[in-house]
């Protein structure tokens, strides 16, 4: 695989070629990663979850980030790699600059941030400053105890025009990918359709540019919880690079997500 960039991304888009993409946390998957030719990893601050056993992501600090994100650099010089910045890391724009500098010096090419249009003056003050950003929509599990829970986002009208909004105003501030995590597919579709750069969806239909699974999702391994949108690779093919390599395949073909693993 020749190494990945945002220009890849856009041109896929442009094109309608659907890419994949995974959590990695260590250096040893993101090396079977690369070998698989998966183009998008993204360190997860869901590591509080799947790693560290807690129940939300919201104690993960950014020394755990940073660990991590060069852990998986380390093993994976060619996938974009895109690294989380956890809770209360980007409360104002200038303690993002600080704490998005940590994570490219560790080896990311983009940092992710949650929230909606909030976060338009934060963008605009990281991408100026050389820091690309994916812009994180939906279900932000940072928001756990604003929700009330893990709850699909954007069921009712007003609250999915909002998000629509929130979508272009990051894109407009300079958001280079936009995540969807658990809307209705229609939704995620509107969205797709609206923006010019490409969206990246978990759980929100198959109409989006790229798909992202947390990896031990994609192997059926997770400790508490597997979401009904996840689907495990692994049990039909009893092989990690096997399972990998159908997962990627199956998004690019559009397969994946099929109606079983679809919100509606
Ligand atoms: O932290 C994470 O793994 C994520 C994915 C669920 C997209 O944000």
């Amino acid at each position: 695989m020749k190494k990945v960039t945002i220009n890849d991304l856009m041109l896929w888009k442009q094109e309608g070629r659907k890419f994949a993409s995974s959590t990695a946390y260590d250096a040893s998957f993101a090396q079977l990663f690369e070998q698989q030719e998966m183009p998008v990893l993204l360190v997860g601050d869901s590591l509080g979850m799947v790693l560290q056993g807690l129940s939300d992501t919201l104690p993960v600090t950014i020394d755990d980030m940073v660990y991590h994100t060069r852990c998986v650099r380390a093993g994976n010089s060619k996938s974009l790699l895109m690294a989380d910045m956890p809770f209360m890391s980007y409360a104002t724009p200038e303690q993002a600059c600080d704490n998005a500098a940590k994570l490219m010096r560790a080896g990311a090419n983009m940092v992710k941030i949650e929230g909606g249009d909030w976060l338009v003056d934060t963008v605009k003050m990281l991408t100026e400053r050389a820091v690309p950003v994916c812009a994180h929509l939906g279900l932000t599990p940072q928001s756990v105890n604003i929700f009330g829970g893990f709850k699909v986002q954007g069921r009712e009208q007003d609250k999915a025009d909002r998000m629509v909004r929130d979508a272009i105003a990051l894109q407009e501030a300079g958001a280079q990918v936009i995540l969807l995590e658990c809307v209705p597919a229609e939704l995620a579709a509107r969205i797709t359709e609206v923006l010019y750069v490409p969206v990246i969806g978990i759980g929100a239909g198959n109409a989006t540019d790229g798909q992202i699974l947390v990896m031990h999702d994609m192997f059926g391994i997770s400790a508490n919880y597997m979401p009904k949108f996840s689907k495990n690779f692994l049990a039909e093919t009893g092989d990690m690079r096997k399972a990998v390599s159908l997962y990627i395949d199956q998004v690019q073909s559009g397969e994946f997500p099929d109606a079983a693993h679809t919100i509606a």
